[in-house]
């Protein structure tokens, strides 16, 4: 099993990596989160952004799971399927997906719980995509949720109504205005119908064998390892296990199954949401990168904070995953910028720092910035290594020479086939 993750704060373009290279496996497992990821494939000179359809849908021949460690939202799963069949009918969804029966239920009063924490001064606002991930997580956590495979038990429909009405009930004794139980029933229990044209299965077992037949699999990583729930910038983080462990985990395969563990960083960083980002740039510079990285969320249309490549952080995310290949994606849009920074370490104190531990308080770091000699060239229809401008060669040196690891793939756009293999 090989696996894809995000070395950053998510939106590092994992979405348009993998739909690429699912050509090379039979299997892409989605391992964590649920809708609040979105990652963007271009197909047709369309954008579709998926949320929790794995990034290998577009692939003739890929299986496509959802795996145990997911979240799912059967009312925005449906709204996911019907909008990919507008965008390509060709895409037997159900045919090409299959989902865990473990993985757990997004409930509509997860997302409104959601909200509600988001928007009441007495709790820590975290900036969420607000869909319900960390509300299903938590009663995961607490023993009290359901699972896509409760869904076919006699007495699902009674326990759901309990829960919901329990929930609705609270929330009411907050104070919310909500929309009425009754069309919040009546679109889950739709949603849940439609969720029962896709096949359920035992997801470890069809793994596990798939990969003793010879198959070979992809894990799919959502978010990103410094939104991970342990090791990232708590409590700015997702509820999931972002990291390589996670792919373990969320989809049952032993450690002894991983192969490559493929990177995925930006040539610059994004953040969206709230918490600390060291190298984030706050003058024009910052908004010009935004308007020509287009960088405002897949998922909620936020503007991207925006700042520079932050090695701590890399060297940090490398470290923690066991990465053997880097992914560089968006030097496409530094191209014209006379010089670029890469932070090569913090200062706290008065003391150099060179790898992040996720702990930092924001105002205490300084991030220390190296100047580089920017590149001119568009280089988004490169397709050979050797012609790409001398300046990128020496910062792809530069980082592989600093991270210990090569860069595999340099992204130059965000057409499946604007991407440079570099060996
Ligand atoms: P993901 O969540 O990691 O899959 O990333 P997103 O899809 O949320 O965000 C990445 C954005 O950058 C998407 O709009 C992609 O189409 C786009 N993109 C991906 N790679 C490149 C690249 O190398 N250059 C440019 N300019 N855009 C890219
Ligand atoms: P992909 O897979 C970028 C961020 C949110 C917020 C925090 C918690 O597209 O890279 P949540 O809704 O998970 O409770 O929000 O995490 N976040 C993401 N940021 N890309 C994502 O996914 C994200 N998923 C969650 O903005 O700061
Ligand atoms: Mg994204």
């Amino acid at each position: 099993m090989d696996i894809v993750l995000g070395l950053q704060w998510g939106d590092e373009g994992k979405g348009k990596f993998i739909d690429l290279i699912s050509q090379n496996y039979d299997i892409v497992a989605r391992f964590n989160g649920g809708a609040n990821a979105g990652h963007s494939i271009e197909r047709y000179g369309k954008r579709i952004t998926l949320k929790s359809l794995p990034s290998g849908i577009f692939m003739k021949g890929v299986q496509n799971v959802i795996g145990t460690g997911m979240v799912l939202d059967p009312v925005n799963f449906k709204k996911e399927v019907l909008n990919l069949r507008s965008f390509d009918e060709t895409i037997q969804v159900e045919k090409h997906v299959s989902i865990s029966k473990k993985a757990h239920l997004v409930l509509p009063t997860h997302q409104l719980m959601d909200v509600f924490m988001e928007e009441n001064s007495s709790y820590t606002a975290i900036g969420t995509t607000r869909n319900g991930i960390g509300q299903a997580y938590a009663n995961k956590i607490l023993r009290q949720n359901l699972r896509v495979g409760d869904i076919l038990s006699p007495d699902f429909t009674d326990r759901i109504i309990h829960i919901l009405e329990r929930d609705y009930n609270q929330l009411l004794s907050y104070g919310q205005i909500l929309p009425s139980l009754e069309k919040l029933c009546e679109d889950f229990f739709d949603a849940v119908e439609f969720l029962k044209r896709f096949e359920f299965i035992e997801a470890e077992i069809f793994l596990n064998n798939s990969l003793s037949e010879g198959k070979t699999m992809l894990a799919e990583g959502a978010q990103a390892t410094l939104l991970d729930i342990d090791h990232g910038t708590y409590p700015y983080v997702t509820s999931s296990t972002t990291l390589a462990a996670g792919a373990c985990s969320g989809l049952g395969i032993s450690p002894k199954k991983v192969g490559e563990i493929y990177g995925v960083a930006k040539a610059y960083c994004t953040r969206v949401g709230n918490g600390i980002f060291p190298t984030e740039i706050f003058n024009d510079l910052g908004e010009e990168i935004r308007q020509k990285g287009n960088e405002f969320g897949s998922n909620t249309g936020r503007p991207r904070r925006i700042g520079w490549l932050d090695l701590p952080a890399l060297k940090y995310a490398v470290m923690i995953n066991g990465v053997t290949q880097l992914v560089l994606t968006k030097a496409d849009v530094l191209s014209g910028f006379e010089s670029v920074a890469v932070c090569t370490h913090y200062e706290i104190q008065n003391q150099q720092i060179s790898v992040m531990h996720g702990l930092f308080i924001d105002d205490e770091v300084q991030p220390v910035l190296q100047w580089m000699k920017g590149w001119d060239e568009d280089i988004s229809n490169y397709d050979d290594a050797s012609s790409l401008p001398e300046q990128l060669k020496n910062y792809l040196s530069f980082l592989e020479k600093e991270l210990k690891i090569p860069v595999s793939y340099l992204s130059t756009g965000p057409g499946r086939e604007q991407i440079i293999k570099m060996d």
